[in-house]
């Protein structure tokens, strides 16, 4: 009861943030390393039309709640992509509207961030549009989101399609579940953002989705509570984030070693490793997986880096 009047306090503190976040969100092109970069507002993205080279693919990495360009995740990601040279690498720079505010965790995440996310995930689809509109070939880009970052990329892929622009690819590196999910749900990331979803999960139980939201789910060590390496943790501590920071970890290791997660195809955690048949479908999380599998795919990892098992990841650790 006495909880409620300081909610709603807080919520209007919120509120009054919320025209100062806004219209902050910005764009950047790499040029080959994380400190020489060009940045622009996410309304503004033509300027950076003249740094992108078309004949090679572009992809859009966007971070999560309360993340920032300089956070492991991002940093994880963005060199990993850089060090293949095979994209134009760019970041969607929502640190102002993805920042914790000083009334707490939840809150912010549910009165400022998630309806940020919203607005930050239309800018881009905005941007994306504006984009192709001018010479850049949207078959040609792909979208990289991590948790919320990863809503976000959702959103950018419902408002190109209202243009009748279909994204080709958006990956989702633990989607965030949250407020996206059960009674409350934002509709962010879904199949229908783009024409293909290729999403991670590595902690449906606390802060990543529960449930197959792509067109490929990949589920690593499915049926443990955390995942390798990682200690249960119930707080809100930076330690309770290593589950859903893994799928970042994974991901960067994909990309620097294509094959190195093959995954097989299996309805559920608890059929996944029972069908050992060499019919069994495989493919592998990255960019070496195959656009037009469908369904549930599974895979076991180290404890550390690199947490690769190659094909002896094609089962449930012991
Ligand atoms: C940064 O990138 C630009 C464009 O590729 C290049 O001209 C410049 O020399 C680079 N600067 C540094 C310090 O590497
Ligand atoms: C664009 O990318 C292609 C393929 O990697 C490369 O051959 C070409 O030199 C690049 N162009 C510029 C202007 O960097
Ligand atoms: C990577 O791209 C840069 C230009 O951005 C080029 O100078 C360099 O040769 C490329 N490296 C490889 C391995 O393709
Ligand atoms: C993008 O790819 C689709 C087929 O997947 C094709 O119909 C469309 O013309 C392509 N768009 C451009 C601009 O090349
Ligand atoms: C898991 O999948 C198997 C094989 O399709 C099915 O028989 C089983 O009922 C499923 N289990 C659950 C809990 O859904
Ligand atoms: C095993 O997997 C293959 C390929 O996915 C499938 O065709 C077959 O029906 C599965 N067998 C059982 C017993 O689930």
């Amino acid at each position: 009861m006495s909880l409620l009047p300081h909610f709603f306090a807080s919520a209007v503190v919120i509120i009054g943030i919320l025209p100062w976040a806004i219209e902050t969100a910005q764009l950047r092109i790499y040029h080959g390393s994380l400190n020489n970069y060009t940045a622009t507002e996410l309304e503004e993205p033509l300027k950076l039309l003249p740094f992108i080279n078309k004949s090679i693919k572009s992809m859009f990495y966007v971070f999560g709640f309360s993340e920032t360009p300089e956070s492991t995740d991002t940093t994880l990601i963005l060199s990993a992509y850089l060090k293949k040279n095979y994209t134009n690498v760019l970041l969607v720079d929502w640190l102002k509207e993805a920042s914790k505010e000083f009334v707490g965790e939840e809150l912010s995440y549910a009165f400022k961030v998630v309806p940020l996310a919203r607005y930050v995930g239309i800018q881009l689809g905005k941007a994306l549009i504006s984009l192709s509109e001018n010479g850049l070939d949207p078959n040609m880009t792909h979208l990289v989101g991590h948790s919320l970052g990863a809503q976000v990329a959702g959103f950018a892929g419902e408002t190109t399609r209202e243009k009748n622009i279909w994204l080709p690819r958006i990956t989702g590196l633990d989607p965030a579940g949250p407020l996206f999910q059960g009674v409350v749900n934002n509709n962010g990331l879904n199949p229908s953002r783009a024409k293909f979803v290729d999403v991670l999960h590595t902690d449906p139980r606390r802060y990543g989705v529960i449930s197959s939201i792509g067109s490929v789910d990949f589920w690593a060590n499915c049926n443990l509570e955390v995942q390798p390496g990682c200690t249960v943790d119930n707080s809100d501590s930076e330690n309770s984030f290593c589950s859903h920071q893994r799928s970042c970890g994974y991901f960067s290791e994909a990309i620097l070693n294509p094959q190195s997660f093959p995954a097989v195809q299996a309805s559920n955690c608890s059929s996944w490793g029972q069908n050992t048949s060499n019919s069994a479908v495989i493919t592998f999380l990255g960019d070496a997986v195959d656009i037009s599998a469908r369904g549930n795919f599974y895979f076991s990892t180290n404890s550390g880096s690199p947490y690769s098992k190659g094909r002896n990841g094609l089962v449930p650790n012991k």
